[in-house]
């Protein structure tokens, strides 16, 4: 994984049919989706449950590039190795999941993914402050985690700029999750952030046999966040 900032967008398997990951996956990557994010729910940290590391080796092969492990659980440390073996490229804890995310970030890199560390609306940007040379990723949740096709929340944008001065020249990503559409991913492209997580916004009115409107909402996401109005 090469840095930059270019905006990359990251259509969220929680929208896709949970009968058909595989041939999801490799949708989204043909119609145009720069990484895939995979949300792993445990029912406990957030109120609802998804899938854990045997369905993310199950996916592994249909994901060409970029696999985006967001961990919505707790504890997390013990699950790391299990990811990381999988083939997650990305894994991103949530610093509200337990008292040790410092230890957490180490054990991610440790077991070779990039770090990433989710800050839920509730979190101020300060609470990263002293994690910054652990961290390749910040991921700003614009909705409570724990269910697809919420409304975005208006007040995290600032919690952006903030954070995206904070970082200065590090060679961290900004990630946006939750509510991103044609009309808020420039609100969060202008304040910073780099990759564009989008579930309802990317998989509605599509399929797998039926794919275009997966490419055609992912380019509406990224000619407004790029500022091209189409
Ligand atoms: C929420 C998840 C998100 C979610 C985004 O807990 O982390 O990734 O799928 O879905 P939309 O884009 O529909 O808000
Ligand atoms: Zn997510």
């Amino acid at each position: 994984m090469t840095f930059d900032r270019s905006i990359k967008i990251a259509p969220s398997i929680l929208s896709a049919d949970f009968a058909n990951f595989g041939a999801e996956c490799e949708a989204i990557e043909a119609q145009g989706a720069d990484w895939v994010h995979v949300d792993v729910m445990d029912g406990h940290f957030v109120p609802n449950i998804t899938f854990g590391p045997a369905t993310c080796a199950a996916i592994r092969p249909h994901i060409k590039g970029v696999m985006d492990v967001h961990l919505m659980i707790a504890p997390v440390d013990p699950y790391i190795e299990a990811f990381a073996s999988v083939g997650a490229d990305v894994i991103t804890a949530h610093v509200e999941a337990g008292p040790h995310i410092h230890r957490t970030l180490q054990a991610i890199r440790g077991a070779g993914a990039k770090a990433g560390i989710a800050l839920n609306p509730g979190t101020p940007a300060e609470a990263v402050s002293e994690l910054l040379e652990l961290t390749d990723l910040i991921c700003v949740m614009t909705v409570n985690p724990g269910f697809g096709g919420q409304k975005f929340i208006a007040s995290q944008v600032a919690k952006v700029q903030r954070l995206r001065a904070m970082i200065g020249d590090r060679p961290i990503h900004i990630e946006i999750d939750g509510g991103v559409d044609p009309d808020t991913a420039p609100l969060v492209a202008r304040a910073g952030a780099d990759v564009l997580v989008a579930g309802s916004a990317v998989f509605r009115g599509g399929s797998v046999s039926d794919p275009a409107p997966y490419g055609q909402n992912i380019r509406a996401i990224r000619e407004a966040a790029n500022g091209v109005w189409t």
